[in-house]
């Protein structure tokens, strides 16, 4: 089978070259001349474990193509995937623009039956809209049916997300549509991955629904956290016998500084927004968002009032820049907005992060990038671990200490030992543990 896939960023490049594994022959197609002239070499324009190998494979075994082409791509494709960005608007909703565009591009060069999917994430009934546009381009009667297929891919595992997941909704109207997207999917179906087959703008909410709950249980235990410090009880504790209870589950139950990235803030933002359209009031997945925004805010302060106020001229070590672990990802990053208000109050920062460095010089090109978090412990008065990389986890801590000015040491994803971090020397800051 062929397929295209419109869109190399994060969703669209994990997409094809995983299809390509599978055995698929994909051509991913985008506008920007320069990503495709480097895809063309395998190179990757960001950090994702495992990809690269995929795509040099594939594109050795011609199973993978780039292309700025959209024209030839539809026309050898049977389904054609629109996996390009659905950024926030102000207002919290999706941008559909180039998704619409791109409905455009294909109708004007479909030319026999196409399957049209949808991997991005975008608003209920914006499959019937795309149906419509297409409708509308067409230049000569060609069949064709709209699916919703969401992804739920996370970064830094996404590739193993793809070729394992937990499971692939379809949404479709029709039942030739639904068969060519089983058969796309035959190497999952043979290990007996569940589909969820359903209807369209059920497949699209699902993608909503499931990032807003994963959104709740992080704020859910990050304001229990809160009131653990206020009671004096350890919230890793509390996380662990609550998960213990078969209907919670442990996972997404780590106390910490609240989520970031490209999905969960901007999905919750947009299903918020779509649920105001329809008179609808989510009221839980609002108050996730506000207690994400304070849970940064309250650790920041933490730092602040370590210096009774006053950090101008002090120097905040800051270990890990990304969203999290294994990604270069700083969009809504914790450790960005640390910096911007410790920055504002004239502290010096210095950082230290495995992927996420030259990112952030795009953004404070001005802080002290180091080598590894010893340098970064050199001279400083507080050390702040953000991000939970495994290069974080198990520290010289003795050795930090002689490096550094200060004695501070805050733990925001609460991965060391507290009584271990003070025999060191250290005053040790956590979240929710006394
Ligand atoms: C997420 C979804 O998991 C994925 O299915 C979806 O398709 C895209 O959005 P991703 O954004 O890559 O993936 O990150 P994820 O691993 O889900 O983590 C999200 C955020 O929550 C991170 O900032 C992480 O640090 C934080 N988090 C996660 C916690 O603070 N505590 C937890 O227990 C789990």
């Amino acid at each position: 089978m062929h397929i295209a896939i419109i869109g190399t960023g994060y969703v669209g490049l994990v997409t094809g070259a995983c299809f390509a594994e599978f055995g698929v022959f994909v051509t991913c197609v985008d506008k920007d001349q320069e990503k495709i002239e480097k895809l063309k070499k395998g190179i990757i324009p960001f950090y994702e474990p495992g990809l690269d190998d995929i795509v040099k494979r594939n594109l050795k075994e011609d199973r993978l193509k780039f292309t700025t082409q959209i024209d030839e791509a539809v026309n050898e494709a049977l389904v054609i995937f629109i996996a390009v960005g659905t950024p926030p608007r102000g207002d919290g909703s999706a941008n559909l623009e180039y998704v619409k565009e791109v409905a455009k591009e294909i109708a004007k060069n479909m030319t026999s039956y196409k399957v049209i999917v949808t991997k991005s994430t975008v608003p209920v009934g914006t499959g019937a809209k795309i149906k419509e546009i297409i409708r509308q381009n067409l230049e000569k009667p060609v069949e064709f049916d709209i699916v919703s297929n969401p992804e739920f891919l996370r970064e830094g595992s996404a590739v193993e997300d793809f070729i394992r997941p937990n499971r692939v909704v379809i949404g479709a109207e029709s039942e030739q549509a639904i068969a060519i997207m089983k058969d796309l999917y035959k190497p999952l179906y043979l290990i007996e991955t569940p589909f969820v087959i359903t209807d369209i703008p059920t497949s699209e909410l699902i993608k909503y629904a499931t990032n807003s709950f994963l959104a709740t249980k992080i704020s859910f235990i990050n304001e229990i956290s809160a009131l653990c410090e206020a009671v004096g009880a350890n919230v890793n504790t509390v996380a662990k016998a609550m998960g213990l209870d078969g209907r919670i589950g442990p996972k997404f139950l780590h106390a910490g500084i609240g989520f970031g990235g490209s999905c969960l803030p901007k999905d919750t933002m947009a299903i918020v927004k779509i649920a105001e359209e329809k008179g609808v009031k989510l009221n839980i997945v609002k108050a996730a968002i506000e207690a994400n925004q304070r849970q940064r805010e309250r650790l920041t302060e933490k730092i602040i009032n370590a210096f009774n106020n006053n950090i101008d001229g002090k120097v905040i070590g800051i270990l890990g820049l990304s969203f999290k672990p294994n990604t270069d990802d700083i969009r809504e990053a914790p450790a960005i907005y640390i910096i911007q208000i410790l920055q504002k109050k004239k502290a010096i920062i210095k950082v230290y992060d495995p992927a996420a460095m030259e990112n952030t010089k795009n953004i404070f090109p001005e802080i002290v990038y180091c080598s590894d978090a010893y340098s970064v412990a050199k001279n400083a008065d507080a050390l702040v671990v953000v991000t939970e990389w495994n290069q974080f986890r198990n520290l010289d801590l003795e050795k930090l200490k002689t490096l550094m000015k200060g004695d501070l040491f805050f733990d925001f994803r609460n991965i060391y030992d507290p009584q271990r971090v003070k025999q060191s020397g250290f005053k040790y800051f956590g979240v929710g543990r006394h």
